[in-house]
């Protein structure tokens, strides 16, 4: 949430920034700012609205500078405007700051500061600690860097802050608290953002700054400290990522490229791990926490949002295989709710970003307290993956479209194979059964290309149903969880009230808002619950409710239930939701481009949620 961008170097720093800010307009897009220092001072420039805004109002302007800070912004406190656009600028129009996160404490700080005779401009709690910083600066005769510094130790919250001063125009300061901040290495030159997508094109050397560090960096100098102002070695990675990776490729959007890419995700999510034919898993990091795994008394699946409904999928498969306890929990309820934790206990932590606040805190808290934590995560290097004990990358690439699609299949993948290989290990599973069911996962990338060929018919589809006001997803079993994620996708892209329900569960309530207007998507492909499905889809025709079925290729009885019919090749049911998830994304996304929105960038969603 919110992004940052910064350079230091000979490059010209504006056009980094803005292709920066492009990049990461994912994590927020309600106003974005840059700020540049040159001979002339400082100039900063901000508006509400998109990147693409901000470009236009600065069109044909003398913005040349070799250091700058920008920032694209989701809203905290203030609404998205103007003025509570960054970077901000302190009293004494010295300093500008970007930031993303919360300071907790900036009420009690900005009374200090009034207090002191402080004006403020906008409703941030970030022009708060600027302006705090600044008295620090001014009161204590010092360096920026240690009034930086003296500043964190009082700071309650998350940040991540770039700052810039008219004074000392060869230098950054940058420093990192609970949201992420990489910088990137090149020659005499310095890039700064909340992930490696801005960077990339420039240099794949990289330096992830880890909590309660600062960074004081000139163009050919980065200095790492923490806030005992001891200095840090920099841990350089090499960036395994291609720029293709983040550009559109010829598609309309990212979602829809997202979608498309997931053959080639699931197989490399599978591929150097799944074997087969020699009938093996290979997770180094779930080996190395095999016997805890296999005698765990429960496993605790944490997460939000779609990672969350990727958990419930992967109960059910736990369940099955294994024979382990497994519970989901919303990582915001499970963080605050004292929850019973005992040493040795298992949590599975699954995230795309790997940053998302509300999971990284109840890991932080439940590995406090003896669990074992294993990382599901996409993003390499993430706070997640760092704070994991263990754990396998979903290795979906970059996921840009704002709504998780490829991130979720491979974390069905990466679940899927955590639980045969414990399966196989703990010998809860029979071995034709584990050879038929590895066999199945090796088969799921060729299915799922198949099954988009299917895209001009969802197409249709999408049109016929555009204009109804309400949806409701149904499934059971494995594909219940499929139901959930299906109803979220379509809120978030087409804005369209949807709910998810276990499809039995319907006639304790919502069969009430079925009527001929009420479009049912029901999750029907062949499974150990399809005759209890096809009673449902009965009940819902009974009402004169119009039934979309995604069911198995040849599946006659249901098709001839169903208004319209989406097909998916025959799997196990353990791998089934890989595919009967497909349809749901392609009809949300067709439905928001037929409604002319925004489907990357929904209204009032970020991704990457570093606030709770
Ligand atoms: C939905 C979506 C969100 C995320 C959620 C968790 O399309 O993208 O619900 O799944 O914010 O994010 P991660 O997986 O990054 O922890």
């Amino acid at each position: 949430m919110c992004g940052i961008v910064a350079y230091i170097g000979p490059r010209e720093a504006y056009p980094v920034i803005l292709k920066g800010l492009k990049r990461l307009e994912y994590r927020g897009y309600d106003s974005s700012g840059v700020a540049l220092l040159n001979g002339s001072g400082l100039q900063v420039h901000k508006k509400k609205g998109k990147v693409a805004e901000l470009e236009e109002t600065l069109q044909g302007k003398d913005l040349h500078s070799h250091i700058g800070i920008g920032h694209t912004r989701w809203a905290t406190h203030g609404e998205p405007s103007d003025r509570n656009a960054h970077p901000h600028t302190s009293a004494s129009g010295r300093l500008a700051m970007i930031h993303n996160g919360i300071i907790e404490n900036y009420a009690q700080l900005k009374q200090d500061l009034i207090n002191k005779g402080y004006t403020f401009h906008s409703d941030t709690d970030t022009e708060v600690l600027l302006n705090f910083i600044e008295d620090i600066l001014k009161n204590n005769n010092s360096s920026l860097e240690e009034a930086v510094r003296i500043a964190l130790k009082r700071v309650v919250g998350a940040y991540v802050i770039v700052l810039i001063d008219n004074e000392t125009p060869d230098t950054l300061i940058a420093a990192r608290k609970g949201s992420p901040l990489v910088i990137g290495i090149g020659k005499n030159e310095h890039f700064l953002a909340s992930d490696a997508s801005p960077i990339i094109e420039y240099t794949k050397e990289v330096v992830y700054v880890n909590d309660y560090e600062m960074a004081i960096i000139k163009p050919d100098e980065l200095i790492l400290k923490n806030l005992g102002n001891e200095r840090q070695t920099p841990f350089i990675t090499k960036l395994d990522m291609e720029l293709a990776a983040i550009e559109k490729g010829g598609y309309d959007h990212f979602m829809l490229k997202e979608i498309f890419e997931q053959p080639q995700t699931i197989y490399d999510c599978l591929r150097g791990r799944l074997d087969a034919t020699a009938g093996t898993i290979t997770m180094s990091g779930v080996e190395k926490y095999a016997e805890q795994i296999m005698n765990a008394n429960r496993i605790v699946m944490v997460a939000c949002g779609t990672s969350w409904h990727a958990g419930l999928v992967a109960e059910y498969i736990f369940e099955e295989l294994c024979r382990i306890n497994v519970e989901v929990e919303y990582a915001s309820e499970f963080r605050y709710r004292n929850p019973v934790i005992n040493k040795g206990d298992v949590i599975i932590a699954i995230s795309q970003s790997g940053e998302t606040a509300d999971t990284l805190v109840a890991i932080e808290n439940a590995k406090a307290k003896g669990a074992i934590i294993l990382g599901v995560v996409n993003v390499v290097g993430s706070s997640i993956a760092r704070i994991s004990d263990a754990g396998a990358y979903t290795h979906a690439g970059p996921e840009i479209g704002v709504a998780s699609t490829k991130a979720f299949t491979a974390q069905l993948a990466v679940l899927t194979m955590i639980a045969l290989k414990v399966a196989h290990m703990k010998g809860s599973i029979d071995q034709q059964r584990y050879i038929h069911l590895l066999k199945e996962l090796d088969a799921i990338p060729e299915k799922v290309t198949r099954l988009l060929e299917q895209e001009e018919q969802i197409k249709k589809l999408a049109e016929k149903y555009k204009d109804a006001q309400d949806f409701l997803f149904l499934g059971r079993g494995y594909n219940f969880p499929v139901a959930l994620e299906g109803a979220l996708k379509l809120k978030e892209i087409s804005y369209i009230h949807a709910e998810g329900y276990p499809a039995a569960e319907m006639k304790h309530g919502p069969i009430a808002l079925v009527d001929e207007n009420l479009p049912v998507v029901f999750i029907a492909t062949k499974d150990s619950y399809h005759e209890k499905v096809i009673s449902n889809m009965q009940e819902i025709k009974a009402r004169k409710g119009k039934v979309i079925a995604i069911i198995t290729e040849g599946d006659e009885h249901s098709t001839a239930l169903a208004n319209d019919v989406i097909v998916v090749p025959e799997a196990d049911e353990i791998v089934a939701p890989m595919l009967s998830t497909i349809p749901t994304q392609l009809l949300a996304y067709y439905i928001g481009v037929a409604k002319d929105f925004d489907v990357d960038k929904p209204r009032n969603l970020a991704k990457s949620v570093t606030v709770e």
